[in-house]
């Protein structure tokens, strides 16, 4: 069976060339786990920092033969693991591969008839327990809340802000890079407005499009944004640090000293999230969103490829933040 796996040790930022895929053993069904037949792969910016082993004690790959750590939705080949059977329908952690075996405790049964497949490593995938995790369990979003998000236009940006929608936000602003993203994040996900930090006086405009101040924000690119929501925030506003995509691959990780005056002048609460939290609730989180998904409140848009040839393409093109929507790859899906 066939895998991406890395051609060496990576100690920059990566690129397609750095991986091939290769032809590996394929493994066995673990002990109260799970093989599947891959049909959808996730492409995340943690793979990143994963393969560097930058990554909650994630290993290194082993050249040739590993991939960085991502999740699949995959068809059950073997199961050895009581209440999942031939034909079920996966989703879990796994690798850039065809045929994965799903480790006990690390991947959930989903429902094709509820949702589209892929859907389940996007929206209601990993990326959308996040957004729900920011949401509805740390910032607490609730009726009249102003909120920004960055990274708007990807699939944690996205939901986060729709989901801020549902729970009662008076008003949504997204910060993406391009014209193209904010459009998207205007036009599909509905939030009131976008501004483009590629853009001249972006950070005015982000004034002028919050008058009044925002009361909840989600960061996932930098400190310096989160410095800027910050100065934009009202008293007692609650701040979600989610990622800072900006400095995965620069020196500058780990290296931000904390502006502990500007928390206090705000009364900010801040919080950070690791999505490993709230996976054990994600059969609750499946069954919240896929209504809003089915009566049009909650969008989504991937960035996809078929085949596995094409995955490293595909990362090198998150890795540069130029994706629309959620990266996944198309393995082997499902024909009908
Ligand atoms: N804490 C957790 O447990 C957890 C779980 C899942 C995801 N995350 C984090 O959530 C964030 C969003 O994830 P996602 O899957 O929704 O990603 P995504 O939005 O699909 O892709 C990342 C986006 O980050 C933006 N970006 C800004 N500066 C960048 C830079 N220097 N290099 C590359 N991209 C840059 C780009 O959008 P623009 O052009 O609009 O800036 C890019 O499209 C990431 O930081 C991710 O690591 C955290």
């Amino acid at each position: 069976m066939q895998r991406v796996v890395t051609r060496h040790v990576i100690d920059h930022k990566p690129r397609a060339t750095d991986f091939t895929v290769a032809d590996v053993a394929t493994p066995d069904c673990p002990e109260n786990g799970i093989l599947v037949q891959v049909a959808y792969v996730s492409v995340d910016p943690y793979s990143g920092i994963a393969l560097r082993g930058r990554h909650f004690g994630f290993p290194v790959p082993e050249p040739m033969l590993e991939s960085p750590p991502t999740s699949v939705v995959g068809q059950v080949i073997e199961s050895r693991c009581a209440g999942f059977a031939a034909g079920d329908w996966a989703y879990g952690d796994a690798g850039w591969e065809e045929i994965a075996a799903l480790p006990a405790g690390k991947f959930y049964k989903i429902d094709p008839d509820r949702a589209p497949l892929s859907a389940y490593v996007g929206v209601l995938g990993m990326p959308g327990v996040t957004a729900w995790a920011s949401a509805k369990h740390l910032a607490k979003v609730t009726q009249g809340d102003v909120v920004l998000v960055n990274a708007a236009a990807g699939p944690v940006g996205g939901t986060f802000g729709q989901l801020a929608r549902v729970y009662g936000a008076q008003k949504v602003v997204g910060v993406a890079g391009g014209s193209t993203k904010c459009e998207l994040v205007c036009n599909t996900y509905g939030f009131d407005a976008c501004i483009d930090y590629k853009s001249d006086n972006w950070t005015e405009q982000l004034s002028a499009a919050l008058p009044d101040g925002l009361t909840v924000f989600h960061e996932n690119v930098s400190a310096e944004m989160t410095m800027l929501a910050l100065s934009l925030a009202q008293p007692y506003a609650r701040g979600v640090l989610c990622g800072l995509v900006d400095a995965y691959h620069g020196e500058a990780q780990g290296k931000h000293p904390v502006n502990a005056g500007a928390i206090i002048a705000k009364r900010a609460q801040l919080s950070g999230l690791v999505v490993f939290d709230f996976m054990p609730r994600y059969q609750e989180f499946v069954d919240e969103l896929v209504p809003l998904i089915s009566s049009g409140q909650l969008n989504y848009v991937e960035d996809s490829v078929d085949g596995l040839e094409n995955l490293p393409a595909l990362f090198e093109k998150l890795v540069d933040g130029n994706n629309i929507g959620k990266t996944l790859v198309a393995v082997n899906p499902p024909t009908s």
